[in-house]
């Protein structure tokens, strides 16, 4: 997607493949930072502290990391090494089953290889970065159809909601939630979407407000609050957000707050969809709300708030300095509550038949 005109992708290695490079996105909307990863730590400090974020691209940062442990180690020592950056990588956010899966898919090589070398890993890493982008141009395709129904019925303005950021920022390009509608936009049907603001790091309002406004989609951003409100006055014709996790039941772990939009769409019978790559399926769950682990970050996230001031970022307390604070990241929507689940397959119902249909045409494929 653009940026000031000009195509990026959020992930990247100079022309010599010598150094990975990511858009920070700390910084957004005010800054754009590129910042050098040379190192597995750096890689893991960018993925632990939120450089990068959004389930598809911590997968493909993890990946690119692994790479860049295997350059750093020798005949001799290369599978300790890399074994070693695996367990460093999958600790940094427990979440999202991307980043578990791309190191995996790292190991398995280690583990097939005749011989390793380096070389190897950066090919894997690039290649999981081109299916990513294929699975979120797929999820545009198959979202589309959903979209274009309702413009056909209201003949007027598409208003969806969206939670947090699970566009290309989140990914490499197009977006899982997003993709349907930069797809919908791209076709001519007049969208509009609401942007929740998603407390305390404000992906909603920093992160999908800024590509929205970049990629010229009408917007408005929203508090976390307001969803339901609008639900209830007829204002929200959809609901798409994305998934750190999705159970093989069809639950689905998502952004905190997540959940609260999912009961007022339930309650005021707008359709709730989820932007969900095969990546972000863990066919070993089969019950969210007890097995997917909640990351628990930092209270300062909550306690403190960053914005720009006099054309400077700066960060200011919200809350009295002694009141404790609790920073649950994400949280877990009942497949019973999910319309559907957007995938590179098609659309599928939230529950393990349907899930087990796409696993055939994920199996077929690898
Ligand atoms: O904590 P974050 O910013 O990594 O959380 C991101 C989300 O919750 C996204 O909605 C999710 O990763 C889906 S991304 C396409």
């Amino acid at each position: 997607m653009k940026i000031n005109n000009q195509h990026y992708h959020t992930i990247w290695t100079t022309n010599d493949d010598a150094t990975v490079q990511i858009i920070d996105q700390r910084w957004l909307p005010h800054e754009l930072v590129i910042e050098d990863l040379n190192t597995v730590e750096e890689t893991a400090t960018a993925i632990r502290d939120m450089h990068v974020r959004g389930a598809p691209l911590i997968g493909v940062t993890a990946a690119f990391g692994m790479y860049l442990a295997a350059r750093s180690a020798n005949k001799n020592n290369m599978t300790s090494v890399l074994n070693s950056a695996a367990t460093l990588l999958k600790a940094t956010r427990p979440t999202a089953v991307n980043l578990a899966w791309a190191v995996d898919q790292q190991l398995d090589l280690m583990n097939k290889a005749v011989s390793i070398n380096p070389d190897l890993f950066l090919a894997k890493a690039k290649k999981l970065k081109e299916e990513s982008i294929e699975r979120c141009r797929q999820i545009g395709t198959f979202g589309l159809p959903l979209i274009e129904a309702i413009y056909e019925r209201k003949k007027s303005t598409v208003n969806i909601l969206t939670h947090c950021n699970a566009g290309w920022m989140a990914c490499i390009d197009y977006g899982t939630a997003t993709a349907p509608i930069y797809a919908a936009h791209d076709a001519g049907i007049p969208v509009h979407v609401w942007v929740d603001e998603t407390r305390p790091r404000n992906q909603g309002a920093r992160i999908t407000a800024f590509e929205l406004q970049e990629h010229g989609v009408p917007h408005t951003v929203i508090t976390d609050n307001a969803g339901g409100h609008l639900m209830q006055h007829g204002e929200v014709d959809l609901v798409i957000v994305g998934t750190d996790r999705t159970t093989r039941t069809g639950d689905v772990c998502n952004k905190i707050g997540t959940y609260l939009k999912a009961l007022a769409a339930h309650d005021n019978k707008v359709p709730f969809y989820v932007g969900a790559p095969s990546s972000s399926i863990d066919y070993s769950l089969g019950d969210g709300l007890r097995e997917i682990p909640i990351e628990l970050r930092s209270q300062d996230e909550v306690k403190f708030i960053q914005g720009q001031h006099e054309g400077t970022t700066k960060k200011v307390l919200l809350t009295p300095a002694q009141s404790p604070a609790a920073n649950y990241a994400f949280d877990v929507t009942p497949a019973r509550l999910v319309t559907g689940l957007i995938t590179e397959f098609g659309v599928y119902e939230a529950n393990e038949s349907a899930l087990q249909e796409m696993k055939k045409k994920l199996d077929a494929e690898t």
